[in-house]
């Protein structure tokens, strides 16, 4: 049996397929336990919590492998990434007395503790804390992942059906390289049948720049809206505005900064190899039809 934090979530959802057609029985810790779209994930489920480690540790006893997703997109209300970094060190800590053998940990491409982005320094020391566990463990990095229930990609084709105009923040000259959630999975599980510790990206084949991506997706949803090139700060304002409007955080600060820093692109080898012109056009009918919100998903 397989533990999955998140089995009905975005990144764990994949993990979790993955782990069905390798017929391995799978245990979720979430909050979350009905999202639309996961019908067909079959996991007996505990709460993620981290309050009572007693309890945290019966949840994972019993367990070969923990597969961890938990994170935080963003700080918000009381929640800092500190706090995420201590519930990760809490969690791996009650895998390892639970005689879990091996933590796969799944991290984000480019993090550094002494980055000037919370997230990406919160992710380094989430990641020192994995390493320092005890356990046997596998760290693996995606860039930026695409699929049946993402927030980035679904909420520009969300804007591009509704909007005459698209804002592309500075040139759009930057990289990304997407990642399909289904080759993210198989890094996963192949990470957690390595026999060494490893620390691995998870990229997809094709690096693009953003403003390439952005006509991709406006292609895939037949919209041909006009690209204003913006500053980063007109364009963290409007992704305000357009927040409040829907009542989400739709881009913040960070992560803006982030994409532009193009630490969503990977200096290793591609390992996934699903491209997201594909998916588009696969999922054109459905993607961007309703906004995801971050905020209702994890904060409501
Ligand atoms: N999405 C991407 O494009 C991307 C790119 C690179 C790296 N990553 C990394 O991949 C991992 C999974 O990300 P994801 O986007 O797939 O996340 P997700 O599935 O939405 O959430 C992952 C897990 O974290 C929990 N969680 C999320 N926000 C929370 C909050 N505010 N309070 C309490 N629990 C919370 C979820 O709880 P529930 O089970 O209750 O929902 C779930 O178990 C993270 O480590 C992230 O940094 C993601």
């Amino acid at each position: 049996m397989d533990v999955v934090t998140g089995a009905f979530s975005f990144t764990g959802r994949f993990i979790a397929r993955r782990l069905m057609t390798q017929e391995r029985q799978i245990k979720t810790l979430t909050n979350h336990p009905q999202r639309p779209g996961t019908e067909d994930i079959t996991a007996e489920v505990a709460p993620l919590q981290f309050a009572d480690r007693d309890a945290l540790v019966e949840s994972l006893r019993g367990a070969d492998v923990l597969y961890n997703t938990y994170w935080v997109r963003f700080q918000h209300g009381r929640v800092r990434f500190g706090q995420a970094v201590a519930n990760t060190r809490t969690l791996v800590g009650a895998a390892r007395d639970a005689g879990v053998r091996k933590v796969v940990h799944i991290s984000v491409s480019n993090p550094r503790e002494d980055s000037p982005l919370d997230y990406y320094a919160g992710k380094a020391r989430a990641e020192r804390a994995v390493r320092e566990s005890g356990l046997a463990w596998a760290i693996v990095r995606p860039t930026l992942i695409f699929g049946d229930g993402d927030i980035l990609i679904n909420n520009i084709a969300w804007l591009l059906r509704r909007l005459p105009i698209f804002g592309i923040p500075g040139r759009g000259d930057y990289r990304v390289q997407p990642v399909a959630g289904e080759d993210v999975a198989e890094i996963a599980t192949w990470a957690a049948e390595q026999t060494d510790n490893v620390t691995i990206d998870a990229a997809g084949p094709d690096i693009v720049y953003y403003s390439e991506m952005v006509e991709s997706i406006a292609i895939a949803v037949g919209r041909h809206p006009r690209f204003v090139y913006m500053s980063p700060r007109t364009s963290l304002r409007a992704a305000k505005l357009i927040g409040r409007l829907v009542n989400d955080v739709m881009l913040n600060e960070p992560e803006l900064e982030g994409l532009m820093q193009e630490l969503l692109v990977s200096t290793e080898r591609p390992r996934g190899t699903k491209r997201l012109d594909n998916w588009l056009l696969t999922n054109a009918d459905t993607v961007g039809m309703k906004y995801a919100s971050e905020l209702d998903r994890h904060w409501r």
